[in-house]
């Protein structure tokens, strides 16, 4: 994807649909927004930072961000996306296995959307959720995009237009991992889950199947932008519909605070 889309930060993360993208982008940016008051003194490490998508949006806002990746290529796309931008206080490096780089304590926030997936490994993803923690500061936030399973962790081999293998795991999983590593969970919800947008790109979809006009295709930007804006509203609902089983939603947010040192968890 990356390779294809290099030049398209969405495109490379997320899908080939630039209306899904700016749909699902705009959420989960949301959802980070609403769950942590970012402060310009702020510095934020984002884990698996794939093209900049994250970087590029924490950077006006804080002071320092720094985004790491396994892979060189997503982090050499990430840089020169940074320095066309003109972009100063944000940094890209490719990691090299763990431990992490950085002094325990050094981020008040780190931000890991779609990437715990990748490690198919528990005791990997085990050791890479010990490490995020280690490096927030007291007082600070993790926040976290997955996929989830309702039941038992789902193995996908090939997932989408990736090649690579991921775990779809239970909330609960993730939960435990970060609480076991002394995070507090602070706010757990769904993202992407809007009751307009979705049905609407299925009477989009349906029509391009049998090669109809799209009936719509003046308002999508608008519906994208009434979707945002309507979530604070519709997630409470979508989150019940969820947990019922009668929509599927495995798109979720979670974040996760780390006592103060003074807290004493009472
Ligand atoms: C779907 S992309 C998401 C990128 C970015 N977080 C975003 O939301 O735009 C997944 C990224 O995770 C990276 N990745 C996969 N496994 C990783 C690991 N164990 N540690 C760090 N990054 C990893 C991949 O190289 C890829 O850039």
């Amino acid at each position: 994807m990356n390779a294809r889309h290099h030049r398209h930060p969405l495109r490379a993360v997320i899908s080939v649909d630039d209306l899904n993208n700016a749909y699902i982008d705009g959420s989960q940016k949301r959802l980070v927004s609403r769950a942590v008051r970012l402060e310009p003194h702020y510095s934020v490490l984002d884990y698996g930072c794939g093209v900049g998508r994250w970087t590029l949006w924490f950077a006006p806002q804080v002071h320092r961000v720094v985004g790491v990746d396994l892979s060189p290529k997503m982090v050499e796309a990430a840089r020169q996306a940074a320095d066309e931008a003109g972009i100063q206080n944000a940094e890209h490096h490719a990691l090299d296995g763990m431990p992490l780089a950085f002094e325990d304590g050094v981020f008040d926030l780190v931000n890991a959307v779609w990437v715990l997936r990748y490690i198919v490994d528990d005791d990997e993803l085990a050791r890479t959720v010990e490490e995020i923690c280690r490096v927030v500061r007291p007082g600070g936030y993790v926040t976290l995009i997955e996929m989830i399973a309702k039941n038992e962790p789902e193995f996908k081999e090939h997932e989408g237009d990736f090649s690579g293998a991921a775990v779809y795991r239970r909330l609960e999983q993730y939960r435990s991992l970060f609480e076991g590593c002394g995070m507090a969970m602070k706010v757990s919800a769904v993202s992407s889950a809007s009751p307009l947008y979705w049905p609407f790109v299925a009477v989009r979809d349906a029509a391009r199947r049998r090669g109809l006009p799209d009936p719509f295709s003046s308002l999508a930007s608008s519906i994208v932008s009434l979707s945002l804006a309507g979530e604070s509203l519709t997630a409470g609902l979508m989150q019940l519909l969820a947990d019922r089983d009668l929509v599927r939603c495995r798109h979720r947010f979670l974040c996760f605070k780390k006592p103060e040192d003074d807290d004493t968890g009472g």
